[in-house]
């Protein structure tokens, strides 16, 4: 049971639809009749039917009978999807369908192993046709099938195109009517494997051939292929594609059909013969037949004054004989007269013109009817059971399938219609005797009383027709043979005389007053089970006789023609013994039908027609009805609910209902029917309304089961509820052992995994340790595998503790001690690290600190060591200027142009004779050296001309510059006095390039004085700094004592 959808009620309620059968019920009426309340009502029945069918819904139960309403559209609802729905599903558990019905029919076959019969029965166009084709096209798609017989399935599914092309015809009740009998015999192996089929057909209406009703039409194949042939073909066969050109196609004046396509019809036919195996030969002479039958009947003859009849379409006549390939001056022969036997010796007597059209027209028939016979020997020698069959023959079973005309009546009914309802009225008391039989038996087989039922046995019209010496076939046989002038109204007479009184037959003579009024005087009516028909005596014995005269068939006889030529056999010719008449035939062939399906286990299809005009979703209810009627449809329901209206086996109702009871809920472990006992007790069953059989329970009331059925409806939830509440605690349950393992799973590995690593790292620090002491041991030796490591390890860690440890400035001298083998490496690398970080240092300095240092650097080559005053002043920096340019006079800097001051600084300039000291300003520019006395320069002495400078060893400031005397620009030496006299002769001999040319003198410094006169400077140490003229006229400087 599955739950399908919610949907609401028309009540408005919400319910939970089930797909179970019981329970949808109330969804579209009741899909079993069975469950019907008012059984007896027939009313409530075809109610029911209607109420369905606007819903689409065309199939209902009726226990194991699948009652079928014709739609008249597609309902999509035969699917490949829908197959699979009903396959292995049990019959019950979804809504009704032919595939649950053919899926059923096929499990019973192979779990009981007993032969199945389907029989499909209801009027003409009621849909008998297409429920077939249904059940063949799920046996084809849905059985096991292995690769050999793909071929079988596609000739199965081919041979309906085959056979419909032939035997069905457009009448007023359908436009696609089978107007033959079909049994199908579908033979599958134990494995349930179809293995072969066979077919019987029965009495083709073979009269169509050459005449039909108006608004019906002459059999398909003929309009396909003057619709769909090709030129060559139609050519070849000496064809016109208009079928109002042929006598036999013009009878019903209805050459088209809207619901049908002749020229697919024709493709599919065509498509259908290769797939069956015909050969190109025996499909061209298969078209050769169907011509020259339309040729036939073109065929006309004319009268003589004297009688004699002649043949006046000759052109006809000749194309025939070219068709049939037959000689035809014997064909026009035997078309004009008879041969007759009389005492041994043969006699020809010419026809009358009547007689030769007669003739003519049961060629024709004879021919088609022969040749259709022909077709289905050919289907079946392609569907015969493959290879030699004793493997199959073993277990293996049958499934049969009837799809037989159905009951048919007509403003004009022969002796057709009269075979056909004949056929209807067998399979009626089969049916009869087959439910009634079947329910007896269960109820014996149970062990439950038989209640005997009221219905209506239709024995006696199938005795009124069939039973020896005294039926209506016997006395038309009789009329055949019996010498003298017979004729359908002698028949008929004879019919009044030998059944007059019988309850189910009327004739005009034996009728009362109002039945004579609607009974022509060549009538008569027969009351069969489904209804009052009228036959027509007229062509009767004709159609019983169904003779050929023996002209005809000797020249058929000699046909080139393969078809033709099997269909005559000569044998025939030769036979003295004179062939059954059809009727007895018919009987004969259907009381043997009847037996074979006697042996079978039927399911039954029972196919209604909505309306007469074809149309989708009308339904005529007074149409209904009457089929509802003579279905026998009311009594079959009455049989199936005298007893009891339900019934089950015990272990389904158990499965089934077992909730309702706490003793049989979740799991009932005793015997079956004591459970079922057991619950229905709890239910409150009263003791009449079930029974309990052997294996099934019966269940009088449909209500008492309704009951049943809305409490489990009402239990539902709580089941769901108990089963979601078990269901989700084992599912809890489940995950949450899951998750336990898994965690316990986890942990193991994980512990595992660190214990293994402590060791691990256990055993690697012994090791290491080891190796440490082993190596210390031996460190003194040469580098080898005892101590590698060991040292290693020690070098390894100076260089580490190096790295840790590297003096950060050029001033730290700080370096840690290395082991003795890289004593040299720690050597290179302290070197390294010292220019690295001096580098480091030099590339940090600013230009106005290199500038300074240049300048230092120079002071300290030209005065360290060698000047008193130099040590105290390293410390002070020297400055860019000791003037600012605020202090220089501006005319100074006007005279000096373009040229820059680039120093500046004051001194004192002693004279060259007095030594009378004078304060100047000492310029320095880009090329020479200016004195300034405030506006005035009073001497400029360009760096070339400079010649050297002295300075005294002391701590005084005097320095004196000496110049080129040859240059008369210069007046002289400068001597002067300044305070900063290392950073003065510093810049001036950097500016000037000649660093080499200072003199740092020991003693006097001498100078030229002006005019060729030399001037000298004495310097002695003492507490002040003085300077003075001395004796001899030197200048005395007295340094201060450092
Ligand atoms: N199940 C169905 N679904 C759709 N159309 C159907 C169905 N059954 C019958 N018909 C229509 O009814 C017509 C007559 O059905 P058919 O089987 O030939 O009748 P029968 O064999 O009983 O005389 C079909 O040609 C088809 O158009
Ligand atoms: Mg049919």
């Amino acid at each position: 049971m599955r739950y399908q959808a919610r949907e609401v009620g028309v009540d408005g309620r919400v319910r939970l639809v089930l797909e179970g059968a019981l329970t949808a019920r109330d969804r579209v009426g009741v899909q079993d009749f069975v469950l019907l309340e008012n059984f007896n009502s027939e009313a409530a029945f075809i109610e029911n039917l209607r109420r369905r069918f606007t819903e689409n819904l065309i199939y209902t139960y009726m226990g194991s009978v699948l009652v079928s309403v014709n739609p008249y559209k597609d309902l999509e609802i035969y699917s490949p999807q829908h197959m699979e729905r009903y396959r292995g599903v049990s019959y019950y558990e979804i809504s009704p369908h032919i595939y649950a019905l053919s899926d059923n029919t096929y499990r019973a076959m192979k779990t009981s192993r007993r032969d199945q019969c389907i029989l499909i029965s209801g009027e003409s166009g009621a849909g008998k046709t297409e429920a077939s084709k249904k059940i063949l096209l799920y046996y084809a798609v849905s059985c096991p099938a292995h690769q050999r017989m793909a071929s079988l399935r596609d000739c199965l599914l081919q041979s309906t195109p085959v056979l419909e092309a032939f035997g069905n015809a457009k009448t007023l009740r359908n436009d696609n009517s089978s107007r033959f009998g079909k049994y199908m015999d579908i033979q599958f192996d134990f494995r349930g494997v179809p293995v072969g089929a066979h077919i019987l057909n029965y009495l083709l209406e073979k009269s169509r051939v050459v005449h039909q009703n108006h608004g019906e039409r002459n059999y398909h194949v003929f309009y396909q292929l003057l619709e769909g042939g090709t030129e060559e073909q139609l050519l070849h066969l000496h064809l016109d594609r208009n079928p109002q050109k042929y006598l036999y196609l013009v009878k019903g004046n209805c050459p088209r059909v809207s619901s049908m396509n002749d020229k697919n019809g024709w493709k599919a036919l065509v498509k259908a013969l290769s797939v069956i195996g015909f050969t190109e030969g025996e499909v061209q002479e298969l078209l050769d037949v169907i011509g020259s039958v339309l040729h036939l009947g073109n065929t006309q003859f004319g009268e003589e004054e004297d009688g004699q009849t002649y043949v006046t379409t000759e052109m006809e006549l000749k194309t025939l004989t070219q068709l049939l390939g037959v000689d035809g001056a014997a064909l026009t022969e035997a078309l004009t007269h008879k041969k007759l036997t009389a005492n041994g010796e043969e006699m020809i007597s010419p026809l009358t013109f009547e007689q030769a059209g007669a003739a003519r027209d049961a060629l024709a028939q004879a021919v088609y009817g022969r040749t259709f016979t022909w077709l289905v020997e050919k289907i079946n020698q392609s569907l015969a059971l493959q290879g030699d069959g004793t493997s199959c023959r073993d277990g293996s079973s049958v499934i049969g399938l009837l799809d037989i005309y159905g009951f048919e009546v007509f403003q004009h009914n022969s002796f057709e219609q009269f075979c056909i309802n004949y056929c209807s009225e067998k399979l009626q008391q089969l049916f009869i005797e087959l439910t009634l039989r079947s329910e007896q038996e269960e109820y014996e087989t149970e062990g439950v009383a038989w209640e005997p039922v009221q219905y209506f046995d239709n024995k006696v019209i199938c005795d009124l027709i069939e039973e020896k010496h005294k039926g209506i076939i016997s006395i038309l046989d009789e009329e055949c043979v019996r010498p003298g002038e017979a004729c359908d109204l002698s028949f008929l007479e004879k019919l009044e005389d030998t059944l007059g009184g019988h309850a189910h037959f009327v004739t005009h003579k034996l009728a009362n007053g109002k039945t004579r009024r609607v009974l022509g005087r060549e009538e008569f009516r027969l009351l069969h089970y489904a209804g009052e028909v009228n036959y027509t005596v007229t062509g009767f014995l004709d159609k019983n006789n169904d003779t050929l005269y023996r002209s005809l068939k000797e020249v058929m006889c000699q046909s080139t023609n393969h078809i033709v030529e099997h269909c005559f056999r000569r044998g025939e010719l030769v036979d003295q013994k004179r062939p059954e008449m059809a009727a007895t035939q018919f009987k004969n062939s259907l009381t043997k039908l009847m037996e074979t399906l006697m042996s079978k286990e039927p399911s039954y299809v029972r196919c209604i027609k909505p309306n007469d005009a074809k149309q989708p979703g009308r339904f005529d209810e007074v149409l209904v009805r009457h089929q509802v009627k003579y279905l026998g449809l009311m009594e079959n329901l009455r049989v199936r609910r005298a007893g009891f209206a339900y019934r089950r086996h015990f272990e389904a109702f158990l499965q089934r209902y077992k909730p309702l009871c706490p003793e049989t809920w979740p799991v009932w472990q005793g015997e079956l029917a004591e459970g079922v006992s057991t619950l229905v007790q709890y239910l409150g069953y009263k003791p009449e309304e079930y029974k309990m059989g052997r294996s099934k329970i019966f269940i009088r009331l449909p209500k008492t089961l309704f009951t049943t059925e809305d409490e489990l409806e009402a239990k539902k939830p709580d089941i769901a509820l108990i089963l979601q509440t078990s269901w989700r605690g084992y599912r809890e349950r489940a995950k949450y052992k899951r998750i336990r393992n898994a965690v316990i799973v986890i942990q193991a590995a994980w512990r595992g995994m660190k214990a293994r690593r402590r060791a691990r790292r256990r055993r690697d620090a012994a090791d290491l340790i080891r190796r440490l002491i082993k190596g210390f041991i031996h460190r003194h030796e040469e580098y080898g595998p005892d101590n590698d490591y060991f040292l290693d390890h020690v070098r390894c860690s100076f260089l580490k503790t190096l790295r840790r440890n590297l003096p950060r400035s050029v001033l730290d001298k700080s370096w840690p001690t290395p082991p003795p083998a890289l004593t040299q490496a720690s050597e290179e690398l302290r070197q390294l690290n010292m220019r690295n970080m001096v580098r480091k240092f030099c590339l940090a300095i600013l230009p106005e600190w290199r500038k300074q240092m240049d300048q230092k650097v120079v002071a300290s080559e030209l005065f360290r060591g060698q000047k008193d005053s130099y040590p105290p002043s390293v410390a002070a920096l020297f400055l860019g200027t000791r003037l600012e340019s605020e202090h220089i006079n501006l005319k100074v800097v006007q005279t000096l142009g373009s040229e820059k001051v680039q120093y500046g600084v004051s001194v004192i300039k002693y004279d060259r004779r007095g030594f009378k000291p004078r304060p100047r300003q000492l310029l320095l520019t880009g090329s020479a050296i200016i004195l300034v006395e405030k506006t005035k320069i009073k001497q400029r002495i360009d760096y070339d001309a400079l010649r050297g400078i002295s300075v005294s060893r002391l701590s005084d400031g005097i320095l004196v510059l000496h110049v080129l005397c040859e240059d008369n620009k210069q007046k002289a030496d400068l001597v002067l006095l300044c305070d900063h006299v290392i950073e003065v002769v510093t810049k001036v001999a950097m500016m000037a390039n000649k660093v080499d040319q200072v003199n740092v003198s020991q003693g006097s410094i001498r100078f030229s004085a002006a005019r060729s006169k030399e001037g000298v400077v004495d310097f002695t140490r003492g507490p002040e700094l003085k300077v003075a003229k001395g004796k001899h006229g030197h200048l005395l400087v007295t340094a201060r004592q450092v």
